[in-house]
C-alpha cells in the first residue's frame, strides 16, 4: 500500500523515507505520525481464519511480500451477550477477546507490524519500553521469527510477564524505576545502537497493525458496527487504533459509521482524560500514576495527542474507574462471560458499568486487551479463599455447606 505521513500537531505531510518514527520539527512527544493512505481498497472478503490480522494486510503500510509472524495474530473471538446487554439495559454487547492472542494480549498485532517492517530494514533488533505486555508480546514474535529484542521495563511489572520475557529468551532490562522513565532511557539506548523501535506511541506503524482489532470486530459483526466501542488507556495508542480502525473502514465504504469512542483510565493513572477535558490537546496533564492496573499506569502518555483528536472526532469521551472498581470488575465479568481479563482489559467493563445509565438502548463492543493470569495477585484480595480440607468425607461436606454448595 502506498501512504504518506501526517504529522498530529503541525499538520505537515512526510514521505516515508522522509523521517523515521516522528515529526522532526515537534519531536517525540507531540509529533507522532498518522499513516494516511493513497487509496484504500474496497474489498469484502477477509480470510480471519487462516490469516488473523494479516487478512487485512492491504489496509497496512506494508509491502505485498511483507514478512508474517509464523503465528496466528488476531482472528480474536467475539462474543454477543444478550442477558448482559439485557441487565446492562443496552440494546446489544459484544465482548471482544483479545486476551486470546499468541502472547495473551492485544500488543501481538503491533508486535506483528513491528517485526514485519524490521525485516524491510533488515534490522534484526527490536526494542520497546513496556509496562508489561507490549514486551512480552515482542519477545515472543521476536522469537518465532528468530530475531533479538530487547526488552525495558519498571521492575514492578507483574511476575508473569516478566516470566513471560525470559521464557522466550529475550534480553530483559528491569529498570529501577517507572514505566516513564524506562521508556526514556529506552529511546536513548535504542537510537544509539540502531535497533527497530517498537514503543507503539512513537513508531506510526504500529498502531496500524493494532487497528485491525476494531477491523476484525466489524468484519465479525457482518459489518454493523455498534453505536459505541469502549478500551482501555494508558498511552493511548490502542484507542486511537480502535479509531483509525472504524475510521479507514469508513472511508473504504465498507462501513457506515464509526462508533463513539470511549477510553476508560485508571483513576490513579488518568492524564489522557485530564488533557482532554482541559481542551488543550498538545498541553498534556502529566501525572504520578498509581494503579492496580499495570499496563495502563502510565502517567506521561505518549500518543495523548492523537488519543484526544480522534476520540472526540469521533464524538467519544474518556472516563475513568478506581482500582477497586477494576478489581470487581474483572471478577464479574469472569463469572458473567467465563472471560477471565487481567486489569486493564477490565478496565473496560468497569467502565461500562460506571455510564450504563448513559448508553442505555445503545449497542455497545468492550474490547477486552488482556489475559487474566498475566497479573493473578491484582485480583486476588477481590475473590474469596479455597475451603481447605482434609481429605475425608465429613471435612468436605461441612466446607460444601458452608459455601452453600449443598
Ligand atoms: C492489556 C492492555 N490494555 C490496554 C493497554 C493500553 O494501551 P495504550 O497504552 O496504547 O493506551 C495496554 C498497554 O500496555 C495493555 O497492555
Ligand atoms: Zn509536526
Amino acid at each position: 500500500m502506498n501512504y504518506k505521513l501526517r504529522c498530529m500537531h503541525c499538520g505537515k505531510i512526510y514521505s516515508p523515507d522522509e523521517v523515521k518514527y516522528t515529526c522532526p520539527v515537534c519531536g517525540n512527544r507531540l509529533g507522532t505520525l498518522e499513516v494516511l493512505y493513497d487509496e484504500l481498497p474496497n474489498e469484502k472478503k477477509f480470510d480471519l481464519e487462516h490469516k488473523g490480522m494479516w487478512a487485512f494486510s492491504k489496509f497496512l503500510p506494508v509491502k505485498a511480500d511483507h514478512f508474517e509472524v509464523p503465528l496466528l495474530v488476531g482472528n480474536t473471538p467475539v462474543y454477543e451477550k444478550v442477558e448482559l446487554a439485557h441487565e446492562l439495559g443496552l440494546s446489544n454487547l459484544y465482548v471482544k477477546d483479545d486476551g486470546r492472542n499468541p502472547t495473551a494480549s492485544y500488543k501481538d498485532r503491533a508486535s506483528a507490524l513491528a517485526i514485519a517492517k524490521a525485516k524491510e530494514l533488515g534490522i534484526s533488533t527490536i526494542y520497546c519500553a513496556s509496562t508489561g505486555n507490549a514486551a512480552s508480546s515482542l519477545s515472543g514474535l521476536t522469537a518465532a521469527s528468530k530475531m533479538k529484542s530487547v526488552i525495558f521495563v519498571p521492575k514492578s511489572a507483574p511476575a508473569a510477564k516478566i516470566t513471560q520475557l525470559l521464557v522466550y529468551g529475550a534480553t530483559v532490562i528491569a529498570v529501577d524505576g517507572s514505566y516513564d522513565e524506562a521508556f526514556d532511557l529506552s529511546m536513548e539506548v535504542g537510537e544509539e545502537f540502531g535497533w527497530y523501535c517498537r514503543n507503539s506511541a512513537v513508531n506510526p506503524y504500529l498502531l496500524e497493525g493494532k487497528k485491525t482489532g476494531a477491523m476484525e470486530a466489524a468484519f465479525q459483526l457482518n459489518w454493523k458496527v455498534p453505536d459505541v466501542a469502549m478500551v482501555s488507556v494508558g498511552d493511548g495508542t490502542v484507542v486511537s487504533s480502535i479509531y483509525k480502525g472504524f475510521r479507514d473502514l469508513k472511508e473504504s465504504g465498507l462501513i457506515g459509521k464509526i462508533p463513539t469512542i470511549i477510553g476508560v483510565q485508571a483513576e490513579g493513572a488518568n492524564a489522557v482524560m485530564k488533557t482532554f477535558e482541559s481542551g488543550i490537546f498538545d498541553e498534556p496533564n502529566d501525572m504520578e500514576a498509581h494503579s492496580i492496573a499495570d499496563s495502563i499506569a502510565v502517567g506521561k502518555p505518549r500518543d495523548v495527542l492523537k488519543a484526544c483528536k480522534y476520540v472526540k472526532a469521533s464524538g467519544g469521551k474518556f472516563i475513568s474507574v478506581s482500582d477497586d472498581e477494576i478489581g470487581h470488575a474483572i471478577v464479574e465479568l469472569a463469572r458473567k462471560t467465563g472471560i477471565f481479563a487481567e486489569p486493564a482489559g477490565a478496565t473496560t467493563y468497569a467502565g461500562l458499568k460506571k455510564i450504563k445509565d448513559e448508553l442505555k438502548g445503545k449497542s455497545v463492543i468492550l474490547f477486552i486487551t488482556g489475559n487474566g493470569l498475566k497479573d493473578i495477585n491484582s485480583v486476588k484480595e477481590f475473590v474469596a479463599q479455597p475451603y481447605v480440607v482434609r481429605p475425608n468425607l465429613k471435612e468436605t461436606k461441612e466446607a460444601l455447606r458452608d459455601a452453600g454448595a449443598i
